[in-house]
Protein backbone atom coordinates (compact mmCIF):
# COMPACT_ATOMS: atom_id res chain seq x y z
CA UNK A 1 0.00 0.00 0.00
CA UNK A 2 1.28 3.42 -0.93
CA UNK A 3 1.09 6.59 0.87
CA UNK A 4 -2.07 7.15 -0.20
CA UNK A 5 -3.75 4.34 1.01
CA UNK A 6 -7.01 4.62 2.70
CA UNK A 7 -7.50 5.09 6.05
CA UNK A 8 -10.50 4.77 8.57
CA UNK A 9 -12.43 7.49 9.70
CA UNK A 10 -16.22 7.59 11.08
CA UNK A 11 -15.34 11.11 12.67
CA UNK A 12 -15.42 14.58 11.72
CA UNK A 13 -16.94 15.62 8.10
CA UNK A 14 -18.25 11.62 6.73
CA UNK A 15 -21.70 12.78 6.19
CA UNK A 16 -23.78 10.13 8.07
CA UNK A 17 -26.39 9.13 4.34
CA UNK A 18 -28.33 6.99 6.62
CA UNK A 19 -28.17 5.77 10.36
CA UNK A 20 -29.72 2.20 9.42
CA UNK A 21 -26.27 1.80 7.56
CA UNK A 22 -23.97 3.33 9.93
CA UNK A 23 -25.61 0.51 12.78
CA UNK A 24 -25.10 -2.18 10.30
CA UNK A 25 -21.40 -1.48 9.51
CA UNK A 26 -20.71 -1.04 13.39
CA UNK A 27 -21.46 -4.60 13.66
CA UNK A 28 -19.39 -5.75 11.02
CA UNK A 29 -15.71 -6.60 11.50
CA UNK A 30 -14.95 -5.38 7.79
CA UNK A 31 -11.76 -4.21 6.49
CA UNK A 32 -10.13 -0.84 8.07
CA UNK A 33 -7.79 -0.28 4.81
CA UNK A 34 -8.93 -0.40 1.31
CA UNK A 35 -6.78 0.61 -1.74
CA UNK A 36 -7.54 1.09 -5.54
CA UNK A 37 -6.67 -1.14 -7.91
CA UNK A 38 -7.47 0.88 -10.68
CA UNK A 39 -8.41 -1.17 -14.16
CA UNK A 40 -9.85 1.31 -16.82
CA UNK A 41 -7.01 1.46 -18.80
CA UNK A 42 -7.13 -2.84 -19.25
CA UNK A 43 -10.37 -4.10 -18.94
CA UNK A 44 -11.75 -0.74 -19.21
CA UNK A 45 -10.35 -0.11 -22.27
CA UNK A 46 -11.89 -3.78 -23.12
CA UNK A 47 -15.09 -3.16 -23.26
CA UNK A 48 -16.73 -3.02 -26.83
CA UNK A 49 -16.36 0.44 -28.18
CA UNK A 50 -13.33 1.70 -26.75
CA UNK A 51 -9.89 1.64 -28.43
CA UNK A 52 -7.68 4.41 -26.65
CA UNK A 53 -4.14 5.74 -27.89
CA UNK A 54 -1.22 5.76 -26.55
CA UNK A 55 -1.90 9.65 -25.80
CA UNK A 56 -5.42 8.93 -24.63
CA UNK A 57 -4.50 6.60 -22.08
CA UNK A 58 -1.45 9.08 -21.06
CA UNK A 59 -4.40 11.69 -20.19
CA UNK A 60 -6.38 9.19 -18.22
CA UNK A 61 -3.43 7.96 -16.41
CA UNK A 62 -2.25 11.45 -15.38
CA UNK A 63 -5.84 11.88 -14.15
CA UNK A 64 -6.08 8.46 -12.24
CA UNK A 65 -3.14 9.44 -10.49
CA UNK A 66 -4.01 12.85 -9.67
CA UNK A 67 -6.86 11.48 -8.15
CA UNK A 68 -5.11 8.79 -6.12
CA UNK A 69 -5.85 5.56 -6.94
CA UNK A 70 -3.21 3.16 -5.44
CA UNK A 71 -2.33 0.42 -8.32
CA UNK A 72 -3.23 1.46 -12.02
CA UNK A 73 -3.46 -1.81 -14.17
CA UNK A 74 -2.67 0.34 -17.32
CA UNK A 75 -2.44 -2.62 -19.62
CA UNK A 76 -1.58 -6.02 -21.10
CA UNK A 77 1.99 -5.79 -22.29
CA UNK A 78 1.60 -9.29 -23.92
CA UNK A 79 -0.78 -7.82 -26.51
CA UNK A 80 1.35 -6.00 -28.63
CA UNK A 81 4.41 -3.51 -29.13
CA UNK A 82 2.06 -0.39 -28.60
CA UNK A 83 0.69 -1.63 -25.38
CA UNK A 84 4.70 -1.89 -24.16
CA UNK A 85 5.70 1.23 -25.27
CA UNK A 86 2.70 2.61 -23.22
CA UNK A 87 3.21 1.38 -20.38
CA UNK A 88 7.61 1.91 -20.89
CA UNK A 89 5.76 5.67 -21.42
CA UNK A 90 3.75 5.50 -18.04
CA UNK A 91 7.04 4.02 -16.41
CA UNK A 92 8.75 7.27 -17.13
CA UNK A 93 6.12 9.68 -16.09
CA UNK A 94 6.87 9.92 -12.56
CA UNK A 95 3.30 8.95 -11.56
CA UNK A 96 2.68 9.00 -7.90
CA UNK A 97 0.96 5.37 -8.15
CA UNK A 98 1.89 1.61 -8.34
CA UNK A 99 1.61 0.86 -12.47
CA UNK A 100 0.73 -2.81 -12.79
CA UNK A 101 0.23 -5.32 -16.36
CA UNK A 102 -1.64 -7.79 -16.86
CA UNK A 103 -0.34 -11.24 -18.13
CA UNK A 104 -1.45 -14.88 -18.70
CA UNK A 105 0.33 -17.69 -16.60
CA UNK A 106 2.86 -18.30 -18.75
CA UNK A 107 6.81 -17.40 -18.82
CA UNK A 108 6.53 -15.40 -22.31
CA UNK A 109 3.88 -13.02 -20.90
CA UNK A 110 6.42 -12.04 -18.06
CA UNK A 111 8.65 -11.55 -20.06
CA UNK A 112 6.55 -9.05 -21.89
CA UNK A 113 6.38 -6.90 -18.66
CA UNK A 114 9.41 -7.30 -17.86
CA UNK A 115 10.76 -5.73 -21.20
CA UNK A 116 8.36 -2.35 -20.12
CA UNK A 117 9.93 -1.34 -17.01
CA UNK A 118 7.01 -2.21 -14.95
CA UNK A 119 7.47 -3.70 -12.04
CA UNK A 120 3.77 -5.10 -10.85
CA UNK A 121 2.44 -7.54 -12.44
CA UNK A 122 -1.30 -9.41 -12.30
CA UNK A 123 -1.25 -12.72 -13.54
CA UNK A 124 -4.32 -14.61 -14.09
CA UNK A 125 -5.34 -18.25 -14.92
CA UNK A 126 -9.02 -19.98 -14.82
CA UNK A 127 -10.39 -22.10 -12.56
CA UNK A 128 -13.60 -23.24 -13.36
CA UNK A 129 -14.19 -26.66 -14.88
CA UNK A 130 -16.11 -24.93 -17.74
CA UNK A 131 -12.74 -23.06 -18.75
CA UNK A 132 -10.35 -25.39 -17.55
CA UNK A 133 -11.99 -28.21 -19.97
CA UNK A 134 -13.88 -26.03 -22.47
CA UNK A 135 -11.60 -23.02 -23.01
CA UNK A 136 -8.00 -23.86 -21.67
CA UNK A 137 -8.41 -27.64 -22.54
CA UNK A 138 -6.38 -28.39 -19.34
CA UNK A 139 -6.47 -30.17 -16.24
CA UNK A 140 -6.77 -28.73 -12.86
CA UNK A 141 -3.44 -29.82 -12.33
CA UNK A 142 -1.81 -28.53 -15.04
CA UNK A 143 -4.09 -24.88 -14.24
CA UNK A 144 -2.10 -25.31 -10.60
CA UNK A 145 0.90 -25.89 -11.96
CA UNK A 146 1.01 -22.75 -14.64
CA UNK A 147 -0.82 -20.25 -12.29
CA UNK A 148 2.39 -21.27 -9.80
CA UNK A 149 5.63 -21.36 -12.10
CA UNK A 150 4.29 -17.97 -13.25
CA UNK A 151 4.05 -16.21 -9.82
CA UNK A 152 7.34 -17.96 -8.96
CA UNK A 153 8.97 -16.70 -12.53
CA UNK A 154 8.04 -13.37 -11.93
CA UNK A 155 9.03 -13.02 -8.05
CA UNK A 156 12.14 -14.82 -9.69
CA UNK A 157 12.57 -11.61 -11.72
CA UNK A 158 12.28 -8.94 -9.45
CA UNK A 159 8.30 -8.28 -9.88
CA UNK A 160 5.78 -7.36 -7.56
CA UNK A 161 2.75 -10.37 -8.02
CA UNK A 162 -1.25 -10.16 -7.58
CA UNK A 163 -2.60 -13.07 -8.97
CA UNK A 164 -6.32 -13.97 -10.29
CA UNK A 165 -8.30 -17.39 -10.41
CA UNK A 166 -10.31 -16.28 -13.75
CA UNK A 167 -14.09 -17.12 -13.19
CA UNK A 168 -13.20 -17.41 -9.29
CA UNK A 169 -16.86 -17.17 -8.26
CA UNK A 170 -18.21 -20.50 -10.78
CA UNK A 171 -14.89 -22.36 -9.71
CA UNK A 172 -15.13 -25.22 -7.09
CA UNK A 173 -14.02 -23.86 -3.82
CA UNK A 174 -12.08 -26.17 -2.72
CA UNK A 175 -9.66 -26.23 -5.44
CA UNK A 176 -10.24 -22.76 -5.67
CA UNK A 177 -8.81 -22.11 -2.11
CA UNK A 178 -5.44 -24.93 -3.36
CA UNK A 179 -4.66 -22.56 -6.09
CA UNK A 180 -4.89 -19.66 -3.92
CA UNK A 181 -2.81 -21.14 -1.10
CA UNK A 182 -0.52 -22.20 -3.85
CA UNK A 183 0.36 -19.11 -5.35
CA UNK A 184 0.57 -17.69 -2.07
CA UNK A 185 3.28 -20.23 -1.24
CA UNK A 186 5.01 -19.29 -4.32
CA UNK A 187 5.20 -15.59 -3.23
CA UNK A 188 2.47 -13.45 -5.06
CA UNK A 189 1.78 -10.60 -2.33
CA UNK A 190 -2.03 -10.65 -2.81
CA UNK A 191 -5.05 -12.46 -4.90
CA UNK A 192 -7.71 -11.64 -6.69
CA UNK A 193 -11.28 -12.87 -7.02
CA UNK A 194 -12.93 -12.29 -10.10
CA UNK A 195 -16.34 -12.57 -10.69
CA UNK A 196 -16.11 -12.77 -14.54
CA UNK A 197 -19.12 -13.22 -15.58
CA UNK A 198 -21.10 -11.02 -12.86
CA UNK A 199 -22.99 -13.63 -11.17
CA UNK A 200 -22.25 -13.67 -7.84
CA UNK A 201 -24.65 -12.30 -4.99
CA UNK A 202 -23.60 -9.71 -2.17
CA UNK A 203 -24.36 -12.64 0.27
CA UNK A 204 -22.52 -15.13 -1.52
CA UNK A 205 -19.32 -13.14 -1.92
CA UNK A 206 -19.16 -11.98 1.42
CA UNK A 207 -19.34 -16.05 2.64
CA UNK A 208 -16.47 -16.39 -0.41
CA UNK A 209 -14.14 -14.34 1.26
CA UNK A 210 -14.72 -15.05 4.49
CA UNK A 211 -13.59 -18.15 3.98
CA UNK A 212 -10.90 -17.41 1.80
CA UNK A 213 -9.51 -15.67 4.91
CA UNK A 214 -9.50 -18.48 7.13
CA UNK A 215 -6.12 -19.55 5.54
CA UNK A 216 -4.82 -16.81 3.21
CA UNK A 217 -3.26 -14.67 5.06
CA UNK A 218 -2.17 -12.07 1.87
CA UNK A 219 -4.72 -9.25 1.03
CA UNK A 220 -7.68 -10.22 -0.85
CA UNK A 221 -8.67 -8.00 -3.84
CA UNK A 222 -11.78 -8.58 -5.95
CA UNK A 223 -12.89 -7.67 -9.00
CA UNK A 224 -16.85 -7.57 -10.05
CA UNK A 225 -18.11 -7.32 -13.38
CA UNK A 226 -21.82 -5.56 -13.78
CA UNK A 227 -23.79 -8.25 -15.75
CA UNK A 228 -26.57 -8.87 -13.01
CA UNK A 229 -25.99 -4.80 -12.01
CA UNK A 230 -24.69 -6.25 -8.37
CA UNK A 231 -20.89 -5.34 -9.46
CA UNK A 232 -20.46 -2.58 -6.96
CA UNK A 233 -22.75 -4.42 -4.45
CA UNK A 234 -20.62 -6.70 -4.17
CA UNK A 235 -17.49 -5.38 -3.93
CA UNK A 236 -18.77 -3.58 -1.13
CA UNK A 237 -20.08 -6.85 0.32
CA UNK A 238 -16.87 -8.02 0.09
CA UNK A 239 -14.62 -5.29 1.96
CA UNK A 240 -17.25 -5.95 4.76
CA UNK A 241 -15.95 -9.49 4.54
CA UNK A 242 -12.50 -8.36 4.90
CA UNK A 243 -11.55 -8.21 1.14
CA UNK A 244 -9.04 -5.30 1.32
CA UNK A 245 -8.20 -4.41 -2.37
CA UNK A 246 -11.09 -3.13 -4.82
CA UNK A 247 -10.47 -3.27 -8.83
CA UNK A 248 -12.81 -1.11 -10.19
CA UNK A 249 -13.03 1.52 -13.82
CA UNK A 250 -14.20 5.45 -13.93
CA UNK A 251 -17.58 5.19 -14.93
CA UNK A 252 -17.80 1.52 -14.43
CA UNK A 253 -16.74 0.81 -17.85
CA UNK A 254 -15.15 -2.88 -18.93
CA UNK A 255 -15.91 -6.26 -20.92
CA UNK A 256 -19.88 -6.06 -21.44
CA UNK A 257 -21.64 -4.25 -19.05
CA UNK A 258 -18.80 -3.22 -17.43
CA UNK A 259 -17.05 -3.59 -14.03
CA UNK A 260 -18.07 -2.10 -10.06
CA UNK A 261 -17.26 1.39 -11.01
CA UNK A 262 -14.79 3.18 -9.09
CA UNK A 263 -17.03 6.76 -7.74
CA UNK A 264 -19.35 4.22 -7.17
CA UNK A 265 -17.32 2.03 -4.49
CA UNK A 266 -15.23 4.89 -3.12
CA UNK A 267 -18.14 6.83 -2.18
CA UNK A 268 -19.51 4.11 -0.57
CA UNK A 269 -16.71 2.58 1.36
CA UNK A 270 -15.69 6.81 2.85
CA UNK A 271 -19.61 7.20 3.54
CA UNK A 272 -20.67 3.95 5.09
CA UNK A 273 -17.37 2.99 5.95
CA UNK A 274 -15.87 5.83 6.58
CA UNK A 275 -12.64 4.65 4.74
CA UNK A 276 -10.97 7.06 2.23
CA UNK A 277 -9.67 6.33 -0.52
CA UNK A 278 -9.59 8.43 -3.69
CA UNK A 279 -9.67 12.47 -3.56
CA UNK A 280 -13.59 12.58 -4.11
CA UNK A 281 -13.27 16.16 -5.02
CA UNK A 282 -11.73 15.29 -8.69
CA UNK A 283 -14.54 12.47 -9.24
CA UNK A 284 -16.63 14.35 -11.44
CA UNK A 285 -13.11 15.60 -13.42
CA UNK A 286 -11.86 12.34 -13.81
CA UNK A 287 -15.19 10.76 -14.91
CA UNK A 288 -15.54 13.82 -17.38
CA UNK A 289 -12.45 13.34 -19.15
CA UNK A 290 -12.81 9.45 -19.35
CA UNK A 291 -16.03 9.77 -21.03
CA UNK A 292 -14.85 12.43 -23.44
CA UNK A 293 -11.32 10.53 -24.31
CA UNK A 294 -13.34 7.38 -24.41
CA UNK A 295 -16.40 8.72 -26.29
CA UNK A 296 -18.20 6.15 -24.21
CA UNK A 297 -21.75 8.18 -23.42
CA UNK A 298 -22.76 7.84 -19.86
CA UNK A 299 -26.55 7.06 -19.18
CA UNK A 300 -28.14 10.50 -17.95
CA UNK A 301 -29.15 8.64 -14.81
CA UNK A 302 -25.45 7.32 -13.60
CA UNK A 303 -25.03 7.00 -10.03
CA UNK A 304 -22.59 9.69 -8.62
CA UNK A 305 -21.40 11.23 -12.40
CA UNK A 306 -24.59 11.24 -14.55
CA UNK A 307 -25.95 14.28 -15.56
CA UNK A 308 -29.15 13.68 -13.64
CA UNK A 309 -27.28 12.81 -10.31
CA UNK A 310 -27.90 16.44 -8.93
CA UNK A 311 -30.41 17.07 -10.75
CA UNK A 312 -33.98 18.44 -9.42
CA UNK A 313 -37.33 19.07 -11.68
CA UNK A 314 -40.31 18.42 -9.83
CA UNK A 315 -42.01 20.84 -7.97
CA UNK A 316 -41.92 19.12 -4.84
CA UNK A 317 -38.72 18.13 -5.09
CA UNK A 318 -37.59 21.44 -5.71
CA UNK A 319 -38.72 22.65 -2.81
CA UNK A 320 -37.63 20.27 -0.50
CA UNK A 321 -34.11 21.04 -2.00
CA UNK A 322 -34.62 24.71 -1.55
CA UNK A 323 -35.79 24.07 1.97
CA UNK A 324 -32.30 22.11 2.80
CA UNK A 325 -30.49 19.80 0.10
CA UNK A 326 -30.44 17.02 2.08
CA UNK A 327 -34.03 16.66 1.52
CA UNK A 328 -33.20 15.20 -1.34
CA UNK A 329 -30.05 14.54 -1.78
CA UNK A 330 -28.09 11.85 0.19
CA UNK A 331 -24.80 14.12 0.46
CA UNK A 332 -23.49 17.58 -1.48
CA UNK A 333 -22.55 17.64 -5.28
CA UNK A 334 -19.63 19.48 -3.89
CA UNK A 335 -18.09 16.08 -2.37
CA UNK A 336 -17.64 14.52 -5.34
CA UNK A 337 -16.49 18.23 -7.61
CA UNK A 338 -20.14 18.35 -8.68
CA UNK A 339 -23.26 21.11 -9.17
CA UNK A 340 -26.46 21.41 -7.80
CA UNK A 341 -28.92 21.68 -11.39
CA UNK A 342 -32.34 22.89 -11.17
CA UNK A 343 -34.01 22.10 -14.44
CA UNK A 344 -36.94 23.62 -15.92
CA UNK A 345 -39.08 21.16 -17.70
CA UNK A 346 -43.02 19.76 -17.64
CA UNK A 347 -42.45 18.60 -13.98
CA UNK A 348 -41.27 22.19 -12.47
CA UNK A 349 -43.43 23.77 -9.71
CA UNK A 350 -43.32 27.85 -9.51
CA UNK A 351 -40.43 27.58 -7.00
CA UNK A 352 -38.24 26.64 -9.42
CA UNK A 353 -39.27 29.16 -12.15
CA UNK A 354 -39.29 31.79 -9.78
CA UNK A 355 -36.05 31.03 -8.63
CA UNK A 356 -34.36 30.63 -11.99
CA UNK A 357 -35.88 33.84 -13.27
CA UNK A 358 -34.60 35.73 -9.64
CA UNK A 359 -31.18 34.21 -10.44
CA UNK A 360 -31.02 35.26 -14.35
CA UNK A 361 -32.49 38.81 -12.54
CA UNK A 362 -35.91 38.72 -14.74
CA UNK A 363 -38.46 40.98 -13.30
CA UNK A 364 -41.47 38.73 -13.78
CA UNK A 365 -45.08 40.06 -12.71
CA UNK A 366 -46.90 37.16 -9.81
CA UNK A 367 -50.07 38.07 -11.35
CA UNK A 368 -49.01 36.49 -14.80
CA UNK A 369 -47.23 33.25 -13.32
CA UNK A 370 -50.41 30.70 -14.11
CA UNK A 371 -49.75 32.00 -17.72
CA UNK A 372 -45.77 31.58 -17.93
CA UNK A 373 -46.26 27.79 -15.66
CA UNK A 374 -49.11 26.76 -18.44
CA UNK A 375 -46.31 28.17 -21.63
CA UNK A 376 -43.48 26.37 -19.82
CA UNK A 377 -45.60 22.56 -19.48
CA UNK A 378 -46.74 23.28 -23.20
CA UNK A 379 -43.37 24.43 -24.61
CA UNK A 380 -41.73 21.21 -22.40
CA UNK A 381 -43.63 18.40 -23.58
CA UNK A 382 -41.56 14.89 -24.67
CA UNK A 383 -39.66 15.77 -21.62
CA UNK A 384 -37.57 18.69 -23.12
CA UNK A 385 -35.43 20.60 -20.63
CA UNK A 386 -35.64 24.32 -21.26
CA UNK A 387 -32.74 26.39 -20.88
CA UNK A 388 -31.96 30.03 -19.57
CA UNK A 389 -32.28 31.56 -22.93
CA UNK A 390 -35.49 29.28 -23.66
CA UNK A 391 -37.11 30.98 -20.31
CA UNK A 392 -36.36 33.89 -20.74
CA UNK A 393 -38.21 33.47 -24.40
CA UNK A 394 -40.99 31.91 -23.23
CA UNK A 395 -41.49 34.71 -20.18
CA UNK A 396 -41.14 37.82 -22.70
CA UNK A 397 -43.86 35.54 -25.37
CA UNK A 398 -46.30 35.58 -22.46
CA UNK A 399 -45.63 39.57 -21.85
CA UNK A 400 -45.48 40.66 -24.97
CA UNK A 401 -48.51 38.10 -26.62
CA UNK A 402 -50.17 41.14 -28.18
CA UNK A 403 -48.38 40.81 -30.99
CA UNK A 404 -50.22 43.96 -32.89
CA UNK A 405 -48.80 46.52 -30.98
CA UNK A 406 -46.43 49.07 -32.82
CA UNK A 407 -42.54 48.00 -32.62
CA UNK A 408 -40.34 50.71 -31.15
CA UNK A 409 -37.49 49.56 -33.98
CA UNK A 410 -37.82 48.88 -37.42
CA UNK A 411 -35.23 47.84 -39.64
CA UNK A 412 -34.83 49.92 -43.04
CA UNK A 413 -32.14 47.53 -44.32
CA UNK A 414 -28.19 47.27 -43.51
CA UNK A 415 -25.39 46.10 -45.58
CA UNK A 416 -22.18 44.95 -44.65
CA UNK A 417 -19.08 44.65 -45.89
CA UNK A 418 -16.17 42.22 -45.13
CA UNK A 419 -13.40 40.11 -46.37
CA UNK A 420 -9.40 40.18 -45.82
CA UNK A 421 -7.76 42.67 -45.36
CA UNK A 422 -10.27 44.94 -44.64
CA UNK A 423 -11.92 46.21 -41.26
CA UNK A 424 -15.84 44.22 -41.30
CA UNK A 425 -18.31 47.03 -41.44
CA UNK A 426 -21.74 47.49 -40.89
CA UNK A 427 -24.27 50.26 -41.71
CA UNK A 428 -27.86 49.95 -40.48
CA UNK A 429 -30.44 52.56 -41.31
CA UNK A 430 -33.41 52.15 -38.83
CA UNK A 431 -36.55 53.92 -37.14
CA UNK A 432 -35.78 53.93 -33.21
CA UNK A 433 -39.11 55.12 -31.68
CA UNK A 434 -40.17 57.02 -34.76
CA UNK A 435 -36.78 58.41 -35.31
CA UNK A 436 -34.39 57.60 -38.94
CA UNK A 437 -31.21 56.73 -37.95
CA UNK A 438 -28.02 56.02 -40.06
CA UNK A 439 -25.06 53.83 -38.32
CA UNK A 440 -22.22 52.54 -39.00
CA UNK A 441 -20.01 50.12 -36.65
CA UNK A 442 -16.54 47.69 -37.23
CA UNK A 443 -15.83 44.79 -35.80
CA UNK A 444 -13.87 41.75 -35.62
CA UNK A 445 -16.19 40.02 -38.09
CA UNK A 446 -19.94 40.81 -39.91
CA UNK A 447 -21.49 39.85 -36.82
CA UNK A 448 -19.31 41.78 -34.67
CA UNK A 449 -19.93 45.08 -36.59
CA UNK A 450 -23.60 44.58 -36.92
CA UNK A 451 -23.97 44.37 -32.95
CA UNK A 452 -22.32 47.15 -32.48
CA UNK A 453 -23.99 49.57 -35.09
CA UNK A 454 -27.20 48.33 -33.83
CA UNK A 455 -26.30 49.12 -30.76
CA UNK A 456 -24.70 52.50 -31.86
CA UNK A 457 -28.45 53.22 -33.07
CA UNK A 458 -30.15 51.92 -30.13
CA UNK A 459 -28.09 52.33 -26.73
CA UNK A 460 -24.54 52.13 -26.88
CA UNK A 461 -24.89 50.41 -23.48
CA UNK A 462 -26.64 47.54 -24.79
CA UNK A 463 -24.92 44.28 -24.39
CA UNK A 464 -25.18 41.24 -26.81
CA UNK A 465 -24.84 38.28 -23.79
CA UNK A 466 -25.26 35.16 -25.87
CA UNK A 467 -26.01 34.15 -29.69
CA UNK A 468 -26.58 30.66 -31.18
CA UNK A 469 -26.58 29.89 -34.46
CA UNK A 470 -27.92 26.41 -35.92
CA UNK A 471 -28.24 25.70 -39.57
CA UNK A 472 -31.34 23.50 -40.26
CA UNK A 473 -29.43 21.06 -42.88
CA UNK A 474 -25.85 20.69 -43.67
CA UNK A 475 -25.73 22.37 -46.88
CA UNK A 476 -24.43 25.63 -47.89
CA UNK A 477 -27.57 27.11 -49.04
CA UNK A 478 -29.37 25.95 -45.49
CA UNK A 479 -32.01 27.86 -43.74
CA UNK A 480 -30.43 28.93 -40.07
CA UNK A 481 -31.94 29.74 -36.83
CA UNK A 482 -30.31 32.49 -34.96
CA UNK A 483 -31.33 33.02 -31.57
CA UNK A 484 -29.73 36.02 -29.56
CA UNK A 485 -29.79 37.01 -25.82
CA UNK A 486 -29.31 41.21 -25.19
CA UNK A 487 -28.98 43.10 -22.03
CA UNK A 488 -29.68 46.11 -21.35
CA UNK A 489 -31.95 47.42 -23.83
CA UNK A 490 -33.18 50.14 -21.62
CA UNK A 491 -30.59 50.33 -19.70
CA UNK A 492 -32.22 48.12 -16.26
CA UNK A 493 -29.72 45.25 -16.73
CA UNK A 494 -32.92 43.18 -17.48
CA UNK A 495 -32.16 40.31 -20.64
CA UNK A 496 -34.31 40.16 -23.57
CA UNK A 497 -33.97 36.79 -26.54
CA UNK A 498 -34.88 37.54 -30.03
CA UNK A 499 -34.84 35.26 -32.70
CA UNK A 500 -34.69 35.01 -36.54
CA UNK A 501 -35.03 32.32 -39.07
CA UNK A 502 -33.36 32.89 -42.79
CA UNK A 503 -30.99 32.00 -45.19
CA UNK A 504 -28.67 34.96 -44.66
CA UNK A 505 -26.52 34.46 -40.94
CA UNK A 506 -25.52 37.81 -40.84
CA UNK A 507 -29.12 39.36 -41.70
CA UNK A 508 -30.78 36.76 -39.39
CA UNK A 509 -28.42 37.56 -36.62
CA UNK A 510 -29.61 41.60 -37.85
CA UNK A 511 -33.41 40.81 -37.57
CA UNK A 512 -32.59 38.44 -34.65
CA UNK A 513 -31.04 41.64 -32.82
CA UNK A 514 -34.42 43.33 -33.40
CA UNK A 515 -36.45 40.96 -32.15
CA UNK A 516 -34.75 41.05 -28.94
CA UNK A 517 -35.11 45.08 -28.54
CA UNK A 518 -38.98 44.83 -29.86
CA UNK A 519 -39.30 42.14 -27.55
CA UNK A 520 -37.66 44.53 -24.51
CA UNK A 521 -39.82 47.45 -25.31
CA UNK A 522 -42.52 45.64 -25.87
CA UNK A 523 -42.49 44.44 -22.47
CA UNK A 524 -44.56 45.28 -19.44
CA UNK A 525 -42.63 46.58 -16.68
CA UNK A 526 -43.49 46.39 -13.20
O1 LIG B 1 -12.90 -10.48 -15.31
C1 LIG B 1 -11.87 -11.14 -15.18
O2 LIG B 1 -11.88 -12.30 -14.80
C2 LIG B 1 -10.60 -10.48 -15.53
C3 LIG B 1 -9.36 -11.24 -15.24
C4 LIG B 1 -8.31 -10.94 -16.23
C5 LIG B 1 -8.92 -10.99 -13.86
O3 LIG B 1 -10.60 -9.36 -15.96
ZN1 LIG C 1 -12.58 -8.39 -15.73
Amino acid sequence: MNSRTSVNDMSGDVPEISRYNREAVLSLPHASEVSIFDTTLRDGEQAPGIALSPEDKIRIALALDDLGVDIMEAGFAASSEVERDTLKRLMDAGLKCTVCSLARSRTSDVDAVLNTGVGYVHTFIATSPLHMERKLRMTSDQVKEAAVSTVEYARDHGLRVQFSCEDATRSDPIFLKEVYKAVEEAGAESVNVPDTVGVILPRAISSLIKDLKKDIRIPIAVHCHNDLGLAVANTIAAVEAGASICHVTVNGIGERTGNAALEEVALNLYANFGIRTVDLSKIMHTSALVERVTGFPMAFNKPIVGRNAFAHESGIHVHGVMCDPLAYEPFPPELVGAGRQIVIGKHSGEHSVKGRLEALKVRFPEDRMPELMDAIKSFAVGGKEIDDMELIAIAENVLTGDQNKEKAVILDGFAVFTGAGVEPTATVTMTVKGEKRIVSGIGVGPVDAAMNAIAKAVNPNMTLEEYRLSAMTGRSDSMCEMTVMVKNVQDDGQLSVGTAVGLDVVRSFVEAMINAINRDFAKIRE
